[in-house]
């Protein structure tokens, strides 16, 4: 089957609050890339409520994978594989794409690929490099077949990868080794992730929902110097006992964002902004459809400046450990996917760094960076390759971690 294929793989993303589906030639070129959002739908609750998100998985899956089949021009018989997200991710959800990926491979006797999401959001940005390569006719190393081929090149030197979104934030070293990538965890955070900070402080401030493209908006309407937060240094050590999730001490980074949503509340609290805050959320709340630009007249001087300075604590402590390790590692090549990765101060400060410390730098398209299921295709082709496919019994893995942790 694989030796005749064209590398069409139907990739299935349902692990959180968008149902997704793409069709993805041979981890390089998308067909198409359709995501039902259900922003809407938690927007009220100011974050994901797991019952509504399953239901509306339901209701969305199947005309969601139509209409990415349409949009390629392709049928469920062109496919080579059906790719989903196994997790990690909210169990209900995940159920909703994984029951139909399965019944679909099972029906078109087509091979299922089990796929970890944080592994989809490395290759959001992989994909994009393939697909320059592809296109150049120059060779692919991300591409296994084509790694496979260069003489000598079984071993690529590691990459590391700062996936920060929603519910992660982690660093990895990635390498491709054998046609396969593998992973080891390197960092990650000891409380909130990245994007549920931006989501907190948003929904504190009176903002919209999701915090994060909010924030960016907002941000450069203030002064970044204007607040100083400062992050505490988390002891490796600190993190070790009894702790599941523990990285070996030589090499972790840890992060941990529950301590500036705190400080942002207690500095509301001091200047007294509650007021204020409340006539904004209620402002809000009364426009059909708010966007950032209806909350800039709504906000004061020392509420830009607090946003600014928030974002641009976040963004410093996250370069300043992603461009540390980078050199604990000896690596050349950074990416940062995941949603906070759409971030444009986030890239500017990145890029700025990279040029300085003559490291590569790569972030996905806008529309990659969050949640999609191309970078869950994409990342399903070296599995594909080899032959790495899911059995019947696949099932949700809500905890499901990537990589080693040494
Ligand atoms: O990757 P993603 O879509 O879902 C998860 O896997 O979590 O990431 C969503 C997160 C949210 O926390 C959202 O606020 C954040 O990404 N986000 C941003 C921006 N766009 C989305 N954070 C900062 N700046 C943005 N422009
Ligand atoms: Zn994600």
């Amino acid at each position: 089957m694989a030796a005749a294929s064209s590398g069409l793989i139907l990739g299935i993303e349902s692990s959180c609050d968008e149902t997704a589906a793409a069709v993805v030639r041979r981890g390089a070129e998308i067909l198409s890339n359709v995501v039902a959002s259900q922003i809407p739908i938690h927007s009220p609750y100011g974050g994901v409520v797991p019952e509504l998100a399953s239901r509306e998985h339901l209701r969305n899956i199947v005309p969601v994978v139509r209409s990415a089949l349409a949009q390629a021009g392709v049928t469920y018989q062109d496919l080579d594989a059906i790719a989903v997200t196994e997790g990690p991710g909210l169990a209900g959800a995940l159920l909703v794409g994984i029951s139909f990926a399965k019944a679909l491979a099972a029906s078109l006797e087509k091979p299922l690929i089990a796929v970890n999401h944080l592994e989809g959001h490395i290759h959001a940005v992989l994909l994009e490099e393939a697909h320059g390569r592809h296109s150049a006719r120059q060779p692919a190393l991300s591409d296994p077949e084509e790694a496979k081929r260069a003489k000598g090149e079984s071993k690529e030197p590691a990459l590391l990868a700062l996936v920060v979104s929603g519910g992660h934030t982690h660093l990895y070293l990635a390498r491709m080794h054998d046609g396969a990538w593998a992973y080891r965890n390197v960092g990650r955070t000891v409380d909130d992730a990245a994007g549920e900070a931006f989501d907190k402080v948003a929904k504190l401030l009176g903002l919209g929902y999701p915090g994060g493209p909010w924030i960016d908006a907002l941000a450069p309407h203030g002064n970044p110097e204007a607040v100083p937060f400062s992050f505490s240094q988390i002891k490796a050590k600190a993190h070790r006992k009894g702790d599941p999730g523990a990285l070996d001490p030589a090499e972790a980074t840890y992060f941990s964002f529950s301590g500036i949503k705190t400080a942002v509340l207690r500095y509301v609290h001091v200047h007294e902004m509650e007021a204020s805050i409340g006539k904004r959320r209620a402002a809000l709340a009364g426009l059909a459809d708010p966007k950032p630009s209806d909350a800039l007249p709504l906000c004061d001087r020392r509420t830009l400046d607090l946003i600014a300075s928030f974002q641009r604590s976040v963004i410093d402590d996250l370069r300043r450990k992603t461009f540390r390790a980078a050199e604990r590692f000896h690596v050349d090549r950074i990416l940062v996917s995941g949603g906070v990765a759409a971030n444009r101060e986030l890239r500017v400060r990145f890029t700025a760094d990279a040029a300085e410390n003559d490291v590569a730098i790569a972030f996905p398209a806008l529309a990659l960076a969050t949640d999609n299921a191309a970078m869950i295709a994409a990342a399903a082709w070296p599995k594909f390759l080899g032959r790495e496919f899911a059995a019947a019994s696949l099932t949700a893995e809500p905890s499901l971690a990537l990589g080693s942790p040494a």
